[in-house]
């Protein structure tokens, strides 16, 4: 099954938007298999965004990035890359469709309230980066109508 790395960016935790942005993906299907808070060091940083080292807006977006810590999640399920890519949609929040997390949620470019791993190999290097194996965990979906079935009424 598909993995994919989301970060739920500063501006999320600061707008207190976290728990809405988590609805939308345990609402839509996808399964969260890994979940951490992490202060993003420069180093870390200055690896994740290697390919935006040369954009004017390189040392804006490490400053940002690294000024309050951000949710790590990894989800899973039937093509959770492209899944997660349509749900947060197109970088600038001011061009994301109303619907997608970022056309609902943010007016900027860089302050865009979410990251996700835009194919497999970013996304097995990106799991990677911010998960050891032994924080991604592998559990099945109850059906809880059968145990609830069980239940004895008093
Ligand atoms: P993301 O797509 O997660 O990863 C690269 C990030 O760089 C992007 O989100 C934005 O936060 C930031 N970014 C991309 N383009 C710009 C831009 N033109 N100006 C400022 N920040 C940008």
């Amino acid at each position: 099954m598909e993995k994919t790395l989301i970060l739920l960016k500063p501006d999320s935790l600061q707008r207190n938007l976290l728990g809405q942005i988590m609805s939308r993906f345990e609402n839509k299907g996808l399964k969260i298999v890994g979940l951490k808070m992490m202060k993003l060091s420069d180093s870390l940083l200055s690896e994740h965004y290697a390919h935006h080292q040369d954009k004017p807006f390189f040392k804006d977006l490490v400053n940002f990035m690294g000024s309050a810590p951000v949710i790590a999640m990894v989800l899973e399920g039937v093509e959770a890359i492209s899944t997660v890519r349509i749900l947060c949609g197109p970088t600038s929040g001011r061009k994301a469709d109303v619907g997608s997390i970022r056309g609902d949620f943010s007016m900027s470019g860089q302050h865009n309230i979410i990251h996700a791993s835009d194919s497999l190999e970013a996304a097995q290097q990106e799991i990677k980066r911010f998960f050891q194996d032994d924080e991604i965990f592998n559990y099945q979906k109850l059906d809880l109508s059968a145990i609830y079935a069980q239940e004895e009424l008093s």
